[in-house]
């Protein structure tokens, strides 16, 4: 597994909420539990960090758009074992899919069917934004978005506690009203009470003799478990319509030989949480995914000012070509063609 480093995730979503609202009633807060609870946090919520029970993922079948806005408030909170938290948010590759048109036009087969993978897409937002923009602009579309994380599991157990964990069954956070604690990631520091708390549920988890295979059944002797999908529910109503849209469990790093158009890589292939060589193993497996003449969209949203920057490179022979660049480009454009000349 690569380093919580090398997951890190956006800026914001790597400051604790107290680093992000000084002073902010979070501080002070056991934990959210309730999605009343969560609503009169207004729009600090966003920032709730981990004391925000990730159960409230669930919004149901039928969600209404106050629904849909505490689920993408709750994502942004989510921070799973690799390190890597879910930040993203609607609009945010209006201008990246706009600038993107002009290149795919040129990719776009007579009679043919554009295949696309957006990998790393979060709860598939900003995927299902962009498949929309582009049946809107005309091709037919083989649109596959993808991420590690497409659901959770929540554990209930006898006393109505419960343990939220991923689906290989590493718990993140455990739920005892009042309390919401992190039982991965460290707890912060001056917050004695979690910790405590933590600390004592991390070895209850340890200790509970769940039978194995416990995470693929619905319940067992003195616990049941559901599954809570981190999918959007717009992407999972896209989905349903088929019509060439799909959101599937894949890697970064997976190669699927010559088997797309166009892969896009956004706010994940960063300097600041891959090594070097993380990097260049990443870009050599976005080539081979590639077919020839294929296109690469890899950039970063800058938290400061919310601009993307965005390099556009064309599979060209043995190597990279850059067709194009938003604001200043990606920070590892000059890595990726390097590593794809020492290959
Ligand atoms: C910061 S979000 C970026 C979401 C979206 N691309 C955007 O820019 O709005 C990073 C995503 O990368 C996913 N991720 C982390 N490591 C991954 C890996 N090795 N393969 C696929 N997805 C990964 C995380 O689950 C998370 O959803």
């Amino acid at each position: 597994m690569l380093s919580a480093r090398a997951f890190g995730g956006d800026f914001l979503g790597a400051l604790q909420p107290e680093t992000r609202f000084p002073g902010c009633k979070l501080m002070f807060t056991l934990g959210i539990h309730t999605r009343r609870q969560f609503d009169s946090l207004g729009p600090e919520r966003r920032f709730s960090g981990f004391r925000t029970a990730y159960n409230l993922l669930d919004v149901g079948p039928n969600p209404s758009p106050d629904d849909i806005r505490a689920f993408e408030d709750v994502s942004f909170v989510l921070r799973t074992s690799n390190g890597t938290y879910r930040t993203s948010f609607r609009n945010r590759f209006t201008d990246v899919n706009l600038a993107l048109d002009k290149w795919l036009q040129q990719l776009r087969p007579a009679a043919g069917v554009l295949r696309i993978q957006d990998r790393a897409v979060s709860h598939g937002l900003t995927a299902t934004e962009w498949a929309l923009h582009l049946r809107n602009t005309g091709p037919s579309l083989d649109f596959e978005a993808s991420d590690l994380l497409l659901e959770l599991l929540e554990l209930t157990l006898a006393d109505g506690t419960r343990y939220i964990t991923e689906i290989d069954c590493t718990a993140l956070q455990y739920i005892s009203p009042p309390f919401v604690v992190s039982v991965f990631h460290p707890e912060i520091r001056r917050d004695i009470p979690q910790r405590l708390v933590s600390a004592w549920a991390r070895r209850r988890f340890r200790h509970l003799n769940l039978p194995k295979g416990w995470a693929d059944t619905s319940s067992g002797p003195g616990y049941t478990v559901r599954r809570l999908s981190c999918i959007h529910p717009e992407a999972a109503a896209m989905m349903r319509k088929g019509a060439g849209f799909r959101l599937v469990r894949r890697s970064l790093f997976d190669i699927t030989p010559g088997a797309c158009d166009v892969v896009r890589t956004m706010n994940i292939l960063n300097r600041s949480y891959f090594s070097e060589e993380q990097l260049g193993v990443a870009s050599n497996a976005i080539f081979d995914s590639l077919a020839p003449g294929g296109i690469w969209v890899l950039g970063r949203t800058l938290e400061e000012d919310f601009s993307n920057h965005v390099s556009i490179l064309r599979r060209e022979g043995s190597g990279w070509v850059v067709l194009d660049r938003l604001g200043s480009g990606s920070e590892i454009e000059d890595l990726a063609v390097a590593a794809r000349r020492s290959s």
